[in-house]
């Protein structure tokens, strides 16, 4: 269910990102705009202001660790709900995240892209990424059923 375009704008704009620069960049902004995303990570210490949740060096490794399992989605974007399978049942009955949070970290998501990219984030590129991050979402909430 992709265009070749579509397959081109998310392999490229992925060939730019620094996993160890926008992970934890992404679930920094995540745990500070949306507070609450802190709760599900009670074992990583001090959140307590943004310049704690940016500093904090689990939330780095752990952004570092969501982005790398991204890439794994970008790698088969043509079998993302069964290389999800087991993550989405993770985040269901072990971790007990709410789904709805899948959404909010795939716009922050966009938003550090297009911030990475500049001019280069095309609307055709957003477009792309945001039918990427609702792929990924929906495969992640598979396992809710
Ligand atoms: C753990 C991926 C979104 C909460 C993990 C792990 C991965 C991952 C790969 C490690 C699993 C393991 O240790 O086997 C993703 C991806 C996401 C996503 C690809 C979306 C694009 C979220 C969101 C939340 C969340 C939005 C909550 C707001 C957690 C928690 C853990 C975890 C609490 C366990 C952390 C720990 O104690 O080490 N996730 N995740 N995840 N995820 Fe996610």
């Amino acid at each position: 269910h992709w265009t070749s375009e579509e397959k081109a704008a998310i392999n490229s704009v992925w060939q730019k990102v620094d996993v160890e620069k926008e992970g934890p960049e992404t679930l920094s902004r995540v745990l500070i705009t949306y507070p609450w995303t802190q709760r599900y990570f009670a074992t990583f210490g001090n959140m307590s202001s943004p310049a704690a949740i940016i500093n904090n060096p689990k939330v780095s490794a752990h952004g570092k660790k969501v982005l790398c399992a991204l890439g794994e989605a970008v790698s088969h974007l043509d079998n993302i709900k069964g290389i999800y399978a087991k993550l989405s049942e993770l985040h269901a009955k072990t971790l007990y995240v709410d789904p709805y949070n899948f959404k909010l970290f795939g716009q922050v998501l966009v938003i550090v892209l297009a911030r990475r990219l500049g001019s280069a984030f095309t609307v055709e590129v957003q477009a792309a990424w945001e039918k990427f991050v609702a792929v990924v979402g929906a495969a992640l909430s598979k396992g809710y059923q």
